[in-house]
């Protein structure tokens, strides 16, 4: 089944505990967390303290950490003890790939690699065994509420060939520009096994409505 990961990046962060709590009663299988440094990404967003927050005032949430950031090594530790259940890096960080990728699994977390929409699918083959996931970016990274690239697509269709062809079992997430009634069912006959999208649940007016509409595709 395909899991959906609301993106907390278009909540209402005054009231990011209830937005949350209201898209996961609705079927949302868990909480898309997006960390900017400035730097790897020109935006800022939120860290680890908001991430201990929500942690605490939903402890049974899975939280789906995606981080954007020119050193994830460094910060591993510490968003494993703030309540990361996943953490996704990406290739394009500064980073060993190998290193990061073992320093999360070695905190008893799982592991995601991310592509941006310039990096080619291959880029991420040389690493996948032991990730739980990879996340290829519809969008440039750093800002909600863009147009889907469909060069995410044919990276999926690449993506899910090789995970068949060496037998792994790698969930393939896609962020950005998701949408249910147009991009959403071209990622999901392309290969991908959960759908991150931000402003297209946390913007609608009705988000239990927008939540339902993505768990019918
Ligand atoms: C973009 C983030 C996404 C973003 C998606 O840099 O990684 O998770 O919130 O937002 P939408 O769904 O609005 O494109
Ligand atoms: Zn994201």
């Amino acid at each position: 089944m395909v899991k959906l990961s609301p993106s907390v990046l278009s909540a209402d962060f005054s009231r990011l505990g209830e937005d949350c709590r209201e898209v996961l009663d609705a079927g949302a299988d868990m909480i898309h967390f997006d960390v900017m440094d400035g730097h790897f990404v020109d935006n800022l967003s939120f860290g680890l303290p908001v991430l201990e927050g929500l942690h605490n005032a939903l402890p049974h949430a899975f939280m789906d950490v995606h981080l954007m950031i020119t050193n994830p090594l460094k910060y591993v530790k510490q968003f494993v003890d703030a309540g990361a259940n996943c953490i996704t890096f990406h290739v394009e960080c500064s980073d060993s790939i190998r290193a990061t990728s073992a320093a999360i699994r070695a905190y008893g977390c799982q592991a995601g690699i991310a592509i941006n929409p310039d990096t080619p699918a291959e880029c991420v083959f040389p690493f996948l065994e032991g990730l739980s996931l990879v996340l290829v970016m519809g969008v440039q990274p750093g800002h909600g509420g863009q147009a889907f690239n469909p060069t995410a697509l044919d990276k999926l269709r690449k993506l899910r060939a090789e995970c068949q062809r060496r037998g792994l079992d790698i969930d393939l997430s896609v962020d950005g520009g998701v949408k249910a009634a147009t991009t959403a069912p071209q990622c999901i006959e392309a290969g991908a096994t959960v759908l991150v999208s931000g402003s297209a649940v946390f913007c609608a007016k009705d988000k239990a409505a927008a939540v339902a509409e993505f768990k019918r595709i």
